[in-house]
């Protein structure tokens, strides 16, 4: 990552996005990582000490709108204006259209597509007052077709694809880059909770690598691991008659 660079990570303090923030510090780079664990994100500026880069503990809950407004304007009087958001925080409850609950269907939402919104907001009014910047989205490849177990889960990721899509067209000629992340598996405690096989279950550490390699790129969509989310992308072009047979094989 190029030196000199602010970036804020949201769910940060375990997972995706606390590796991530550990492999930016490798560069001349100052990163502020937030989620509600303030322990946890301590933690990791402390790990972060004999490293190049350097890691602010900005502790927050994403669900808070007003309080995400506060910190962002915080963060850019403390440190100066951020050029990289990258918004990850997010939850799974694995939840099944047999034991449907409305309350779980909210939670989720609330975090994973309402937590994006109420970080994106004070981001873009600063972006666009600067006419730049550059928002990177984490979805999941749970967002591109409806799938067992991720009946609230794949509703909040098929959002965030859609958001960045339209995000990317309006902001692009104001000078802001927009980027959604779509991932396979990643070994995290997200994904610890699963007792179903999962496919190709990725290293956080190799995740996080290949996170940074498409910030740096100018892809819109930065996806892995590639081998897995090819078979996704092709599964996704069944039409619903097969697609429903395949899903059905699986459940059973
Ligand atoms: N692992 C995978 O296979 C996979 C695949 C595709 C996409 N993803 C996505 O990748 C992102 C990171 O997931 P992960 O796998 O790294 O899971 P994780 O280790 O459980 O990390 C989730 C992070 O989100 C934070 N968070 C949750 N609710 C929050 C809230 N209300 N406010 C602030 N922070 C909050 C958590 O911190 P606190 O609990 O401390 O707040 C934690 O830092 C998620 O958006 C997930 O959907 C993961």
């Amino acid at each position: 990552m190029q030196s000199g660079k602010t970036i804020w990570i949201t769910g940060a303090s375990t997972g995706i996005g606390a590796e991530t923030a550990l492999q930016l510090a490798q560069s001349e780079v100052h990163i502020l990582v937030t989620a509600r664990s303030a322990d946890k994100l301590e933690a990791l500026e402390k790990q972060a000490e004999s490293l190049p880069g350097r890691i602010t503990s900005v502790p927050g809950d994403v669900t808070d709108q007003a309080g995400m407004v506060r910190l962002y304007e915080q963060m850019e009087k403390d440190h100066g204006p951020i050029d990289i958001v990258l918004l990850n925080a997010g939850t799974y409850f694995g939840d099944s259209g047999t034991e449907f609950s409305a309350e779980k269907f909210k939670q989720t939402f609330d975090i994973n597509v309402n937590g994006v919104a109420n970080c994106l907001e004070p981001a873009l009014k600063s972006f666009l007052e600067r006419e730049e910047g550059h928002v990177a989205i984490v979805a999941s490849v749970a967002g591109f077709r409806g799938l067992p177990k991720s009946v609230s889960y794949g509703p909040t990721k098929a959002a965030l694809i859609n958001m960045a899509e339209a995000l990317y067209a309006e902001l692009k000629p104001k000078g802001i880059k927009v980027q959604v992340i779509n991932p396979g598996f990643v070994k995290t405690p997200l994904t610890d909770k699963n007792e179903f096989d999962m496919p190709m279950l990725m290293p956080v550490r190799d995740a996080a690598a290949a996170l940074i390699k498409g910030l740096q790129s100018n892809a819109f969509e930065i996806i892995f691991p590639w081998p897995f989310v090819v078979m996704v992308k092709l599964i996704d072009m069944l039409p619903n008659k097969i697609y429903l047979w395949l899903v059905g094989k699986l459940e059973r």
